[in-house]
C-alpha cells in the first residue's frame, strides 16, 4: 500500500495534511524517515508520524441495496452517487466489489480491501452473482430451453474475443428469470439477452457467494464475520 494510503486509513487527518505531514519529515517508516507519498510500505512495517506509531484502521466489509437512478462510483456523475446513502467516514477509501449500471438495482460488496474484492470479481474465483431478470419478450418452454444450454456453453458476445463462461438460467415465470453468473463483463446480462434477440427491462441482483441481500432499497450494513470470510474459501 501507498504510504500516503497507509496515513489516510491510519489517523484522521485530510489527504492535503497527509502530504503536508510526509513532505515536512516528520513520517519514518522503520527508523527511516520518507518524504516520498508513493513509498511502498506494509502493516507489518513501523510507522511513526511525529514519533507516534501508527496502527492501520481494520478493513470494512458492507452491503448496500442499490436503488435505480444511482451509480456505482465515489462521486456524482450523470446520476447521483450510491456513496451519498453512505452515512460513513472517510467514503473516498471504499469501492464496489462488482459494479451495477445506473438503471440495475440490488447487492452491492463495499469495501476498503483491494484483495478481498478482487477476489470477488475475478472470474477465475468463479464467485456466483445471482440476477433476477425481467424480459420483454415472454419465453416459451422451448425456447427458455434453448437459450439455457446456450448460455450454459457459453456465448460470444460482441466485441469480445472469449465465450462468457458457463452461466445457469432458471426460469420463474415467461418473462422473469435467475441468471447465475461468474463473472462481470460490461452490462453483461443485458448483452446476453441481446444476443438471444430479447431486452431486459429491469434488473436486480439479489446474491453474491453466499451473502443474500436482507436490507431495504437505500440501505446497508456491515458483513458478519462469516460472510466475509466466505469469500476467502471460494
Ligand atoms: N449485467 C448488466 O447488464 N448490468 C448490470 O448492472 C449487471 C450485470
Amino acid at each position: 500500500m501507498r504510504l500516503d494510503k497507509f496515513i489516510a486509513k491510519s489517523t484522521e487527518l485530510s489527504k492535503h495534511d497527509v502530504l503536508h505531514s510526509i513532505h515536512q519529515g516528520e513520517v519514518s517508516v522503520n527508523g527511516v524517515v520518507v518524504t516520498k507519498e508513493a513509498q511502498q510500505v506494509h502493516e507489518n512495517n513501523q510507522i511513526l508520524l511525529k514519533g507516534v506509531r501508527l496502527q492501520p484502521r481494520p478493513f470494512r466489509y458492507l452491503l448496500m441495496h442499490k436503488p435505480a437512478g444511482t451509480i456505482c462510483s465515489n462521486i456524482d456523475e450523470a446520476y447521483p452517487s450510491l456513496f451519498n446513502g453512505l452515512e460513513i467516514d472517510k467514503c473516498s477509501e471504499l469501492h464496489i466489489a462488482g459494479r451495477l449500471d445506473a438503471d440495475t438495482t440490488g447487492l452491492v460488496l463495499i469495501t476498503d480491501d483491494g484483495r478481498w474484492s478482487f477476489d470477488i470479481t475475478r472470474p477465475s474465483k468463479a464467485c456466483h452473482k445471482v440476477y433476477r431478470v425481467c424480459l420483454s419478450q415472454a419465453l416459451s418452454g422451448e425456447r427458455a430451453k434453448e437459450i439455457s444450454e446456450q448460455f450454459e456453453h457459453g456465448i460470444m458476445l460482441q466485441g469480445e474475443s472469449q465465450l462468457t463462461l458457463p452461466a445457469t438460467l432458471q426460469v420463474i415465470t415467461p418473462t422473469e428469470v435467475l441468471l447465475t453468473l461468474t463473472e462481470g463483463k460490461f452490462h453483461q446480462v443485458k448483452r446476453m439477452f441481446a444476443a438471444m434477440g430479447n431486452r431486459v427491462v429491469a434488473l436486480h441482483r439479489e446474491q453474491i457467494g453466499a451473502v443474500y441481500l436482507d436490507v431495504e432499497v437505500g440501505h446497508w450494513r456491515y458483513l458478519t464475520h462469516q460472510e466475509v470470510q466466505s469469500f476467502l474459501s471460494i
